[in-house]
Formats: structure tokens, sequence, C-alpha cells
């Protein structure tokens, strides 16, 4: 039986059991809950206080300091910074206690850090993990997306496909009107062409001011109410959500934007061939992952923390894909022990 603790001297990895790795991945989805918690408790201490770089800021020192304790030799390859900025996660960074297996770390210590400082619902601590190479780097460029979730067979929409089409699909595979169908979309001027196509086709759409990794996981969860996910983000943002419906069960398709040379040079830069093809969720997250969202703000999918004088409460969801388990963890933190976990 090999030992779970590994030799820093040994070239050989005891947790290339496949046994063992299975055992660990169980574990790690608790402590990647920890961490989306720690990072949701330190941002909500700045709900409404009008500074989203002092949010972000807490938000990474806590997700780090949490990631420390974790049993894996983490890399940040999806969500930090490309040019290394004072605080924040950068890109390449070594996250982890540099015990067990080699996984790749996407995050976003705080989505929605602008929302977080006014107070609006919707922002989150969200976080992924994966085996190395299996979560797909994209540069900070946009990227269309379309999500739905487990109950459409996949193939029904297709970023090809006009947005009326998609629509017409996720309808007739549900056996239902249009006018039935829930479509969450970021409210930005650049999806306006998308939302007036989808108010002439009569779907009904949540807009959201930010914080689509959460508007696209929700079509993953029945209770959310929201069919489908359309429209332009973030590409982290993209991959993170690929992320949370490989474990929900749905599908994500993207395609990055590329607006200008600069955005070129940056996809070109992340080795990303053709870059105007649609991105698959075999694409984005070829394999196993996990996936931890926090609530900091109300929102869809989750409740934000509630601070108290020595206590909170958090609201987390925590997800596997191998075995689809689903967990919503409601948290009471007692801040009167000196320590939290
Ligand atoms: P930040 O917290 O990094 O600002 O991200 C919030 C967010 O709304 C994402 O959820 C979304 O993908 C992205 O911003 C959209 O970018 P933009 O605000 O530039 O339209």
């Amino acid at each position: 039986m090999p030992s779970k603790i590994r030799d820093p001297k040994s070239p050989i990895d005891p947790l290339d059991d496949p046994a063992v790795a299975v055992a660990l991945d169980r574990n790690l989805a608790l402590d990647v809950a920890r961490v989306t918690e720690a990072a949701a408790l330190a941002a909500a201490r700045y709900m409404g206080r009008g500074d989203e770089r002092a949010a972000d800021l807490a938000a990474s020192a806590a997700m780090r300091e949490a990631l420390s304790t974790v049993p894996m030799i983490g890399k940040v390859t999806l969500g930090g910074e490309v040019d290394p900025t004072e605080g924040l996660f950068h890109i390449g960074e070594a996250v982890g206690n540099g015990i067990g297996r080699k996984v790749d770390v996407g995050l976003t210590p705080l989505e929605g850090a602008t929302i977080c400082a006014m107070g609006a619902p919707n922002a989150a601590a969200c976080m992924a993990l994966a085996r190395e190479g299996g979560l797909l780097a994209v540069p900070p460029v946009y990227m269309d997306k379309i999500a739905v979730g487990p109950g459409v067979p996949e193939g029904t929409v297709s970023l090809d496909a006009s947005p009326a089409e998609n629509v017409r699909a996720v309808a007739q595979a549900k056996g239902v009107p249009a006018e039935a169908l829930l479509i969450c979309v970021l409210d930005r001027p650049r999806n306006e062409d998308l939302i007036a196509t989808l108010r002439e086709v009569g779907a009904r759409i949540t807009l959201i001011s930010d914080g689509d990794v959460s508007g696209a996981v929700s079509v993953g969860l029945q209770e959310s109410g929201v069919d489908m996910y359309m429209g332009s983000g973030g590409a982290t943002e993209g991959v993170l959500a690929a992320a949370g419906l490989r474990c929900l069960g749905g599908f994500l398709q993207g395609r990055l934007m590329l607006r200008n040379d600069d955005d070129r040079a940056a996809i070109a830069a992340m080795g990303i061939k053709d870059p105007g093809r649609i991105l698959t969720m075999a694409d984005m997250v070829p394999g196993e992952a996990l996936f931890s969202a926090s609530g900091v703000t109300d929102g869809a999918l989750l409740r934000g923390v509630r601070l108290q004088a020595t206590s909170a409460r958090t609201s987390t969801i925590v997800m596997r894909s191998r075995t689809g388990t689903v967990r919503m963890i409601d948290t009471r933190h007692d801040f009167t022990r000196g320590e939290t976990e």
C-alpha cells in the first residue's frame, strides 16, 4: 500500500496508484469548498463599501492562504493575472501544500467585484480543479457562450446556429413553447442584439449585471429556473462554467472573440490554434473536474455570506464530475475559536 505522503526525494509519485487518486479526489472536494468559503467570507466584509479592489485583494489573500493547506501540487493555469500584480493570483503561481497530485487550478476569488462593492446580488468565489492539462488556458478576452442543462440532448444548440434557432430547438427538446424558457444573459451593450432577438422570439430573460460563471452554471440546476445561458462574457469564466457543467451535466460551447490585434496576440500566446472555432466541453475541460463556488452576495445559485458579530454562515456548491455528486453546504463559522475551517 503506497503512503499518501509523497517523499520529495522520490521520483515516483505514490499517488499514481488510481485507488489512492480516487480517495484523494474525494477529500479534495471538501478542501476546495473550504477555499471558496474563505474567499467569500473575506470578500463579504467589503460588501457595499464601494471598493472593489479591496474586496478583490481580500478574497485573493484568503483564497491563497486556504489553498496553502490543500494537499496538492497545484498550479494556477486559469483566472490569474498574466503579469504578476501584487496581491492577485498570477498564471503559473504554485498553490497547495506541495504534497499530492499535480493539478491545474482555475479560479476567480471574487467573481463580480463590482457587484460586491455595490452590495448587489450574484457575487461569488469560484474555483475549479483538474488534472494537469485539464483546464483550457485562455487569455483575458471575451467569449461568446451558449449553455444548456442536462435535460437537453447534446447537439441541440450550436453557436453556429442563430439565437432564434437555438431557442426554438431547446423549446422543442423540452416540449414547451419558447415563452416558457428563461434565458440568462449578461447585461452589456455588446449583447443588445441578442437580447432584442430573444425578446422577438418571446423567451423570458434574466439579465445579470455581472457574475456569469454562476449564470451559466445555473442552467445545470433545475431549481434555478434558468434554461439557457447565452451571450458574451469573460473567457476564463466560460471555462470555469464548463468545469461546473462537466459536474452537473449539461453543455457549454464557447467561441473566443477576436476584437482586435491585442486579442489575437493574447490568444496566439496561449498556443490556441484556430481561435475562431467553437470550443466544446471536451476542448475546455477534457477530463475530470472539481468545482466549488461560495456565495458572497445572494444569487440564483447561492445565498450570500451572512455575517454576525462572532460567526458567519456561508452557502457553497461543491461538485465532482467523476461521480456527479453535488453538495450544497450551509456552513456556520465560529470566529470565537480563533480558527475557521
Ligand atoms: P470581474 O469580477 O472580474 O469583474 O468579472 C465579472 C464579470 O461579470 C464576469 O462574470 C464576466 O464574465 C465578465 O465580468 C464580463 O466582462 P465585462 O464586465 O468586461 O463585460
